[in-house]
Formats: C-alpha cells, sequence, structure tokens
C-alpha cells in the first residue's frame, strides 16, 4: 500500500551522467526533475578536456542561462535546500578544490563541519562558501594520491554525518566517485553511459534498470561499469531492479500525493533536526540571558506547535511561557515585560508573523526564530535562528514541518532546563536519548497507516469532528481538527477536554464523532470523565491512546495505539497518527490533497 525505501530521503538533489551524450543536458534535465527537493541555487561541474563548473542562486532555468553547449563528457549536478549557509552563488555547489582538480556534490549534513574546516584551514586549505559540504572536497584533495576511489575511502572516514556525494577529478574523466552514507543515491544503467541521482524521477527517461546505493557503500560509475564497495573496499554485488514507475509517481516517490510522501519522511525529518543541535552555542547564549518569560508567536499550525511549545518549555525549563497568534501579537499593546520572543514559521515568510518579530523588536525583546527555510526574511528580523532541516515541504498542509517544531520545542526546552537548573545533566541526557529514540516511534506509528486508513473509511462521511485533548495534548486537538478541516473540508474543532460542557456538548449526537487524545499523565482521569460525557449523548468516540493503555479500549468506540513514550513526548506520535486520519478521511472523500481550495503554502498578505 506504500512504498518501501522512500521515507528516508531528505532535501537537495544531485545527479551525475556519464557517457557519449550531452552530459550537461542530461544532467540539468535530471536536475529539474528534482527541483521539488529544493531551489535555492544549483549548479553542474562538467569534466571534459578540463574540469570547469557553472552554478547561480535561483532556480535550474537561471543555471541553463549560463551554461556553455557540450558533447558527451562526464558532469556532476545538484540542486540546493540550504541548510548550512544562505543561498548564494557560492554556497551553490558543486565545490572546487584548492587546485581546481577535484568537483563535489553533497546531500545531507556534515556534523564535525566546524573542526574539520579549522583543521583544513590550519593545513592551508582556503574556503569559498560558508557551507558544510565544502570541508569534503577539500578532504579529497587532502587524500588525493593519483587514485580518486583511494581518496574519497580516505576522505569519509574523518566525516561525520549524513552524506550522498558526487565527485570527479579532472585528471580522471570518464568517472565518477559516489559515496552514501544515509542520503539517498540511486545509480541508473544505461548501455554505453550510466547515470547516478537522489532519486529515479530525475533519470527515469533514461532508464528503468538501477541499482538502490545502501549506506555505507561507495560505487565507481564509468560509461561502462559500476563498481560498488563497502566503506573498507570489499566489493559488492546487487541485482539491478526494474523500475515500473511513471515519471510522476517517481517524483512523489510512489506515493499518492506529496502530503502522505511527506508524513512518511518524518523519521528522517526529526533525525535531521536533531543532528548536531546539542551545542548550538548562540541559542545556549540567548537562553543563559536573565530570562523572566518567554512568549511565542506564530500562525496556523505554527501556532500549534507555539502552544505545545508552552507546556514543554514550561515543564522542562521551569519558566512562564504564553503563546499568541502573531495576528493578534501584532496589535496588542504589550505589556511592562520583556519577555523572549519566539517566532515560529515554516516558511520564515508568513507576513504576521514576520510584522510580529518587528513588533517584539521594537518592545525591546530578544528574539528567537525557528523555521525551517535558511535565509528566509524572519531570519533576518530575529536576533537569532534555529532551523528545523525538515527539509522542503510542497503538500500545503504542514506535516514534517510541524514535527520537527515540536522537536525544536522539547530541544529549547532542554537547553533551557539545564541553565536554569530545572533539570540534571542526567535528567538532559535521559530525555535526549528519548528524542533520539523519537524517528523509530514515529516509524512505528507509520507501519500501523493501513489500520488508520480503515477507520477513516468508516467515518469519512461524518460532517462535524470534534478533537479534544488536555495539556500538551490540547494543541494536538487543535493540529488534528486544523488538518482534517483543510485537506477534506470536513467541519471540525479541537477543544480542550474541560471545555466540552461549556457549550460544544450541546451539538455532540450521534452523527458527531469524537477523537479523544488520552494519555496516561496527570489528565488522564478527566479525559475519561469528558469521553464518558460525550457517550451519554450517543456520539462516538475514537480514542489516541498509548499501547501501554488497556484501560482505554473499554471507553471507546475505536480506538488508535501509538508506541508508549513519557507523555511530555506524546504529541509526536500521536499527531502522525492524526495527519493519516486526515489524509485518508480526504482521500476517501476525493479531494485534491496537496492543493486545498482558497489556501497557499505560504501566507505572504496580511
Ligand atoms: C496548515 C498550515 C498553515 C501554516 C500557516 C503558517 O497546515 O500549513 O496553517 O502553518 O500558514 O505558516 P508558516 O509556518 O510558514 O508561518
Amino acid at each position: 500500500m506504500y512504498p518501501t525505501g522512500a521515507q528516508w530521503s531528505e532535501m537537495c538533489g544531485i545527479t551525475g551522467y556519464t557517457g557519449s551524450k550531452d552530459a550537461v543536458g542530461i544532467v540539468i534535465e535530471a536536475l529539474k526533475r528534482l527541483e521539488y527537493r529544493g531551489y535555492d541555487s544549483a549548479g553542474v561541474a562538467v569534466v571534459g578536456k578540463s574540469l570547469s563548473v557553472f552554478k547561480d542562486q535561483g532556480q535550474i532555468a537561471q543555471l541553463e542561462r549560463i551554461l556553455p553547449e557540450t558533447h558527451g563528457g562526464t558532469a556532476i549536478g545538484h540542486t540546493r535546500w540550504a541548510t548550512h549557509g544562505r543561498p548564494s552563488k557560492e554556497n551553490a555547489h558543486p565545490f572546487l578544490d584548492c587546485k581546481g582538480q577535484v568537483a563535489l556534490a553533497h546531500n545531507g549534513i556534515i556534523e564535525n563541519f566546524y573542526s574539520l574546516r579549522e583543521q583544513l584551514r590550519q593545513e592551508g586549505h582556503t574556503f569559498a562558501s560558508e557551507t558544510d559540504s565544502e570541508v569534503a572536497v577539500h578532504l579529497v584533495e587532502k587524500f588525493y594520491k593519483g587514485n580518486l576511489e583511494d581518496a574519497v575511502r580516505e576522505a569519509i572516514k574523518h566525516i561525520q554525518g549524513t552524506y550522498a556525494f558526487v565527485i570527479v577529478h579532472s585528471g580522471e574523466p570518464g568517472k565518477i566517485v559516489a559515496a552514501r552514507n544515509f542520503s539517498p543515491m540511486v545509480i541508473g544503467l544505461g548501455s554505453g553511459e550510466n547515470l547516478l541521482a537522489s532519486d529515479i524521477s530525475a533519470i527515469l527517461k533514461h532508464t528503468d534498470k538501477v541499482i538502490y546505493l545502501r549506506d555505507r557503500e561507495m560505487a565507481v560509475v564509468t560509461p561502462n561499469a559500476v563498481r560498488i564497495t563497502d566503506f573498507e573496499g570489499n566489493e559488492i554485488r546487487h541485482e539491478p531492479q526494474t523500475i515500473m514507475w511513471s515519471m510522476e509517481d517517481a517524483e512523489r516517490g510512489g506515493f499518492e500525493h506529496f502530503m502522505i510522501k511527506e508524513i512518511f519522511e518524518q523519521p528522517e525529518a526529526i533525525h535531521q533536526t536533531l543532528l548536531g543541535r546539542f551545542d548550538e552555542s548562540d541559542i545556549d547564549r540567548l537562553l543563559s540571558q536573565n530570562l523572566t518569560s518567554i512568549k511565542i508567536v506564530a500562525c496556523g499550525t505554527s501556532y500549534h506547535a507555539a502552544l505545545a511549545g508552552k507546556y514543554i518549555l514550561e515543564e522542562l525549563g521551569r519558566v512562564p511561557v504564553t503563546a499568541e497568534l502573531a495576528s493578534e501579537y501584532r496589535y496588542s499593546r504589550g505589556g511592562m515585560d520583556r519577555p523572549l520572543v519566539i517566532l515560529i514559521s515554516q516558511s520564515g515568510e508568513t507576513a504576521d508573523t514576520l510584522a510580529a518579530a518587528r513588533e517584539a523588536k521594537k518592545r525591546g525583546c530578544p528574539t528567537l526564530a525557528v523555521t525551517n527555510y535558511v535565509g528566509s526574511s524572519l531570519t533576518r528580523e530575529a536576533d537569532f535562528t534555529f532551523y528545523t532541516r525538515a527539509g522542503l515541504e510542497i503538500g500545503v498542509a504542514a506535516t514534517k514541518t510541524f514535527l520537527t517544531q515540536l522537536v525544536a520545542m522539547y530541544l529549547i526546552g532542554m537547553k533551557l532546563g539545564l541553565q536554569r537548573n530545572a533539570l540534571t545533566p542526567t535528567q538532559a541526557d535521559g530525555l535526549l536519548n528519548e528524542l533520539r529514540a523519537l524517528p523509530r516511534v514515529v516509524q512505528s506509528v507509520l507501519d500501523r497507516a493501513e489500520a488508520v486508513r480503515k477507520l477513516a473509511a468508516k467515518y469519512a462521511a461524518a460532517d462535524n469532528v470534534f478533537y479534544i485533548g488536555r495539556y500538551v495534548n490540547y494543541p494536538i486537538a487543535l493540529e488534528g481538527a486544523l488538518k482534517l478541516k483543510e485537506i477534506s473540508y470536513v467541519h471540525a474543532e479541537g477543544y480542550p477536554g474541560g471545555e466540552l460542557k461549556h457549550g460544544p456538548l450541546a451539538v455532540i449526537s450521534e452523527k458527531t464523532p469524537i477523537v479523544a487524545i488520552a494519555v496516561r499523565d496527570h489528565t488522564y482521569e478527566k479525559m475519561l470523565s469528558n469521553i464518558g460525557e460525550v457517550n451519554a449523548r450517543g456520539g462516538p468516540v475514537i480514542g489516541i491512546g498509548m499501547d501501554d493503555d488497556s484501560d482505554l479500549g473499554k471507553y471507546v468506540d475505536d480506538i488508535i495505539l501509538v508506541p508508549t513514550v513519557r507523555p511530555l513526548l506524546s504529541p509526536v506520535p500521536i499527531v502522525v497518527a492524526l495527519q493519516l486520519l486526515a489524509y485518508h478521511v480526504a482521500k476517501a472523500r476525493g479531494c485534491a490533497i496537496d492543493k486545498p481550495r482558497n489556501l497557499a503554502k505560504t501566507v505572504t498578505v496580511e
């Protein structure tokens, strides 16, 4: 039902071609197919009689204008989604070494790049960009002794993080060396030509025979041969697979919609958000200031992350926190205090959130942006930025960006807790380990997607649905309702459980399903009472709880269980189940899931 293997993919697209056709033309065409993976800058390196690199900020069409005509040869290309260093020509891939002999394109994140860059600088290497990726090309230069494959094998021993590399050397035309650790890479097999790419949509036009490179594997690709080895140099044989997908299927990784693809990308998105995030000194400095209170400001789904952030930061950091909608905050009068204002926006371009950032500055408040877009307007307005690194999100309904905003809240809460002695180092370590386990927890929810689909089919005809939750799951009830209403056009409302009797119960009947989130925290008994109130009015209840709860099933009509985590972390698996529920209801109702009516992905108007 769901394609496998596609969930562990992150953004940035890389590709390569070697053969007798127009290498640059083929690479450009492949990059256009990969543009959905990121599009803030792009570049191509071509090896003919010499090695040349062409790159620019902006979309592929921009790059095309500066490319020379070439025939035959070997080329690599990259379309970038910035994670380190703003979008610019200098930060675009491929990167060259100091001598201009090696060119490299990278997809992933090099965690130890600060220390590698320092060391390489001391050894005399000069850097032309702000990126993490550039250290890799200088490492290859450092170890190059006449054989590119050996140099790459040596270089990657020093690199920590995630990567798919394609690398060429002017002295070895016709050869592309690739290496993979965690970032996707597929090799397309042609006759007298071979191709590489981050995903098959880029190369499907040329061949349907592919080999997926696995983690900790390298490939040496020439027009007539592909040799795969592990990082130790042992040769490996993989049977080529024949791909049956259409081009469009391939772009969505075989998923029917970008939204469901992005839901399935969440384990990887969480992993990327967590990578290298524990020693970010800027944020440490910000949080070490004498903070008396925090205000989190955002719109839409990001506001739900803000509201969850209130509970998370208060519990972990023992600091008073308020959450406010950006469109309200900007027109409020403001008090006498100067809270730290955290602005959450996946796009970093939402007009009300930008205006709120300016208002916060005007009021003399320090500001921290939490965003997914490197170099977005919000990062320029705020004093500091925390990047969520979810990768490009195409579906209008936010999914993986929301989950990574939650992870940002846990990380900031943990740092705050340590700074304010609300958490001991041992408690923080324990929490960190649980955060690191979240990709597996989310994967396990995704593995149960079929059960959620069946439930969605049962309730798809309902015209009104209520979602209730308490404490940190109250914002998750709001988010579950928002997801349902925006993509399925079903009227859905989220409420704190305690508010049901203050109005909503009046409209509960056997035609109004209630999605009730119940986790075993200090609010559990109260949630059971709320469920009882709904039962008494004949409303069908879908209970969402955790695996260790053998009681919940007795009180509800249907149940979705997610893996057990500590209650404060429960929004993560629970919201994934709610995303799946909304997706399948919308699908059953035949809605335009990736492009819901009346909605835009980024709201740049007030
Ligand atoms: C809902 C959704 C919107 C956005 C809101 C803010 O699925 O995506 O509610 O969350 O428009 O957008 P950002 O986070 O870009 O500021």
